[in-house]
């Protein structure tokens, strides 16, 4: 299994990936409005690859943790990820996610905030994002809600309620 960035001709694959690992279109188009947006990193928008078939894709986009005094910190938000039904448990997300973080902490990014299966994330060091007094936007069980320094005291001074971009209104 290879990690890359995902290209252009990547696009209609990690359609694809996204559709049939959630069985709708909703993330799979929500990858599609992210791309456009300004919330995207190119460098961040990775896929597995099983010689030339594209088994998984995980994306991470800009967002901002608006703190109680109003100032802002910049932070990653990790979403959409998929496997292909048919590659899931043999470690692939695992990869996406071990070599997404890497690449982000290799590009100055001090953290990141997921929204997902609470036994799944932590393994790759996220804890609840209430512990660093970070809130949802959405309502949503405080466990599912996690964080996680790229660095050292990366969520330091931060408190407050993470702004998504837009485009996750249509999910
Ligand atoms: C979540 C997902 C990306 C993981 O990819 P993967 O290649 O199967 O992941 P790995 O093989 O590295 O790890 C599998 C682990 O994920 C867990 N997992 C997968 N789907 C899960 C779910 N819906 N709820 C809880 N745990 C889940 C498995 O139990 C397994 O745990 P284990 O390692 O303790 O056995 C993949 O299952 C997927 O595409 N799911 C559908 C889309 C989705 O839910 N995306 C995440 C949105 S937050």
């Amino acid at each position: 299994m290879n990690i890359r960035q995902e290209t252009k001709n990547d696009f209609n694959a990690v359609f694809e990936v996204n559709k049939l690992a959630f069985g709708q279109d909703s993330e799979a188009n929500l990858v599609e409005l992210l791309r456009q947006s300004e919330a995207f990193i190119p460098q961040l928008s990775l896929v597995a690859t099983l010689g030339n078939k594209i088994v998984g894709h995980i994306l991470f986009t800009k967002i901002q943790i608006i703190n109680d005094d109003k100032s802002e910190t910049d932070s990653l938000a990790l979403a959409p990820m998929a496997v292909r039904p048919e590659f899931q448990n043999k470690g692939i997300g695992g990869q996406l996610i071990k070599h997404g973080l890497d690449k982000a902490r290799e590009l100055q990014h001090k953290s990141v905030i997921v929204l997902g299966h609470e036994h799944y994330y932590p393994k790759f060091g996220f804890i609840p994002a209430e512990k660093y007094y970070i809130k949802s936007p959405y309502e949503v069980p405080t466990n599912v809600f996690m964080a996680l320094e790229l660095v050292t005291d990366g969520l330091k001074n931060t408190n407050g309620l993470v702004k998504y971009p837009q485009e996750f209104d249509t999910v």
